[in-house]
């Protein structure tokens, strides 16, 4: 069992009705394409700026804009389908995850493993392997983060760590077994790829320069400042999202940019909700939840004030820092005690070994069709569910950490775990897409008059 709780909903003393959930996390293909259309709708107006600045000084504003429309998006984009939740179908999911991680630059398994690993651990030092930089952080390290450059020489190393078959700790940590294969085949072919488009030049195809490549160099200190303001000068080391994690109001085209991430708290909280939900996931939420911070360019502002005093040996006061700035609490604050119960106050819980029997469980019309319900017996928890194949059991506790699937969403017949959307079939328990790669325990289920009977063992 685990020593720590996964920073999440329940770790922040969070509630949301199940149905009400449900509703919102529920997944479909439209938003996102509709996203791709008219991402591309301002790639063709931003790339026509350019085409028509070519030649004069008005070129260089002109990448700049379509490097923001170019980078902002694309990192956006492979964030929520490195959490599969833009698209309902699979494979549009891990195509669009492919394209914007290499637009983003990072090789998109290492990408989803590293921020299956943040979720987990959100702001813990030491745990959370997307906290990019020493902290508390400096004005130093504050340029090295915005300009691009501390980021671009990460990935081009993981890159070539990858390619070259070496595997890192923090890689080591967080990679599910049979996940290095694919990386270092993935990291070889985007590793060309990027080859191809560096010696383009030298035969003549300079079109790559002036519509990709000096757009992305630019458009990147916007899209770090996004990221920057998810997390930073806020509290580290602590379970609940509300400290650890910042949301902020945000206008139209920033939300446009930004997949409406900037409603960040709720994210964590909820990470199987859809970009397009989280409007929706806040409202519901609004009674729970702290005020959102101020906008981009406030809250930016206040974020690089606060570093330039640290580095100055000034006090480090501002609206939407809360965190005392070197503050850092103990690691074991949250270890799990041997009676199972964390210091949370919530149960995790114990399996038990009993002997195998029929037992009635619920009434069919307790469980929506898709959906599934917890039940405990014996001491143990098993998820019950009803599909479209009709009605299965399963162990309720996710096989990558201890997480619930109370929450998960049943799409046909997988259940996707709520914390970092590992997918097991339903039927027959096995684990089908990373970060899970241990099967689910599934028990026989049969339905007599009207009631759902489980084969516990
Ligand atoms: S806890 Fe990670 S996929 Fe379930």
């Amino acid at each position: 069992m685990p020593d720590y709780i996964p920073t999440n909903a329940a770790s922040s003393g969070v509630k949301l009705d199940k149905k009400t959930l449900k509703s919102i996390a529920a997944r479909s293909d439209k938003p996102g394409l509709i996203y791709i259309a008219q991402w591309v709708a301002f790639l063709a107006a931003t790339g026509a700026l350019v085409w028509a600045a070519l030649g004069t000084l008005w070129v260089w504003p002109a990448m700049l804009l379509h490097g923001i429309f170019l980078t902002v998006p694309a990192y956006s984009f492979s964030h929520e389908t490195a959490h599969g939740t833009a698209f309902r179908s699979r494979w549009l999911n891990e195509a669009v995850l492919w394209v914007t991680s290499f637009l983003y630059m990072e090789e998109p398994l290492h990408r989803r493993y590293t921020h299956t690993n943040h979720h987990t651990h959100t702001w813990w030092v030491g745990k959370d392997s997307q906290m990019p930089f020493d902290t508390p952080m400096g004005f130093g390290g504050w340029l090295a983060e915005i300009s691009g450059f501390a980021l671009l020489r990460f990935h081009i190393q993981v890159f070539v760590y990858l390619a070259a078959g070496r595997y890192t700790d923090t890689m080591k940590m967080v990679t599910p077994e049979g996940g290095f294969a694919k990386m270092t085949r993935n990291a070889r072919i985007m590793l060309m790829i990027y080859a191809l488009i560096a010696a383009a030049p030298f035969f003549g195809i300079w079109w790559v320069v002036w519509f990709l490549v000096i757009p992305r160099i630019l458009g990147a200190p916007v899209m770090l400042l996004f990221t920057l303001i998810q997390h930073v000068e806020l509290q580290e080391n602590s379970p609940s999202i509300l400290e650890s994690t910042r949301s902020f109001r945000s206008n139209r085209l920033a939300e446009f940019l930004y997949m409406k991430m900037n409603n960040h708290v709720e994210h964590h909280l909820y990470p199987q909700v859809p970009f397009h939900a989280l409007p929706k996931l806040a409202e519901a939420l609004q009674d729970q939840l702290p005020q959102p911070d101020p906008g981009f360019c406030k809250t930016n502002l206040e974020v690089m004030s606060v570093v330039l005093r640290r580095s100055l040996g000034r006090q480090t006061k501002a609206a939407s820092i809360r965190q005392a700035p070197h503050m850092i609490t103990g690691a074991a604050r949250w270890n799990v005690s041997r009676s199972g119960q964390c210091e949370l106050g919530r149960k995790i819980p114990i399996r038990s070994h009993s002997m195998s029997q029929w037992i009635d469980a619920c009434a069919t019309d307790d469980i929506d069709e898709e959906d599934l319900i917890s039940w405990q017996h014996g001491g143990k928890s098993y998820a019950i569910y009803n599909t479209k194949k009709g009605f299965f059991a399963s162990d309720l506790i996710c096989t990558h950490e201890e997480q619930s699937l109370e929450d998960g969403l049943v799409i046909d017949c997988v259940i996707e775990c709520p914390l970092h959307g590992g997918r097991f079939d339903i039927c027959t328990g096995k684990a089908l897409s990373a970060p899970v790669h241990k099967d689910l325990n599934t028990y026989p289920v049969r339905v007599e008059g009207g009631r759902v009977f489980v084969e516990t063992g």
